[in-house]
């Protein structure tokens, strides 16, 4: 199997989380994309989605599935997005494409985090992937510097803007041993809006995919 059949057989296996009548968060990402495409198939049994970032919106409503905003609800039930790296915790770094603020933000009023991986996305430690960070673009520089700090080495996403008008650093060669303490220290770095570091809202359920079938993982 490629690793886009991969990524599509998690995506699929998560439309069995989908609670009936209500509104589904949706993430960013190709593998994301396969779950919206399944979630059209069913989508007189759903109320609609909130979205993770302008390119989920337009899939998902490509499909006519209906979006809602975050100010229309306090809590849904479930949301389904991928990663680009996991560990064994379901710790995460996310924002390889650049979502990481909306996704955080739809992940926190979530009760239920499905993550949906292809089995490459599985990692003992987390930092081999450069952890991105959306910056407020006047700071660029001060959190790049405080980003070398941590023991990073920060380099700017070149002509890359987020859905909120910001800029991405990518962090490469760290190897983040307290994914928690990592993320807490990132928050406090001024100029940071958000932190690809999904540790203190980490997955609650993985849909991990490799040839041998789709493995469901729940975190104890
Ligand atoms: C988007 O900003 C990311 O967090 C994605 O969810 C993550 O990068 C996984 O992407 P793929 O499904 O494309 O691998």
């Amino acid at each position: 199997m490629t690793q886009d059949e991969l990524k599509k057989a998690a995506a699929l296996a998560a439309l069995q989380d989908v609670v009936e009548d209500s509104i589904v968060g949706v993430g960013t990402g190709s593998t994301v994309n396969h779950f919206i495409d399944g979630l059209a198939g069913m989508r007189d049994r759903i109320r609609g989605a909130i979205s993770s970032s302008e390119a989920s919106s337009q899939r998902l409503a490509a499909h006519g599935i209906p979006l809602f905003s975050l100010d229309d609800i306090e809590e849904i039930p479930v949301y389904v997005d991928g990663a680009d790296e996991i560990d064994d915790g379901f710790c995460m770094i996310k924002g390889g494409g650049g979502a990481l603020t909306r996704e955080k933000i739809v992940a926190a009023v979530s009760q239920r985090f499905i993550c949906i991986c292809d089995a490459s996305k599985k990692v003992a430690t987390l930092g081999r992937f450069p952890l991105p960070v959306e910056v407020v673009p006047m700071a660029r520089a001060h959190v790049a510097r405080e980003l070398a700090r941590l023991g990073g080495s920060p380099r700017l996403r070149e002509g890359f803007i987020t859905d909120n008008g910001n800029l991405i650093i990518d962090v490469h060669g760290l190897s983040i041993k307290d994914p928690v303490a990592m993320e807490t220290a990132l928050n406090q770095i001024v100029g940071v809006v958000t932190n690809g570091l999904f540790a203190r809202r980490g997955a609650d359920v993985l849909l991990l995919a490799a040839a041998t079938g789709v493995e469901r993982q729940v975190r104890s």
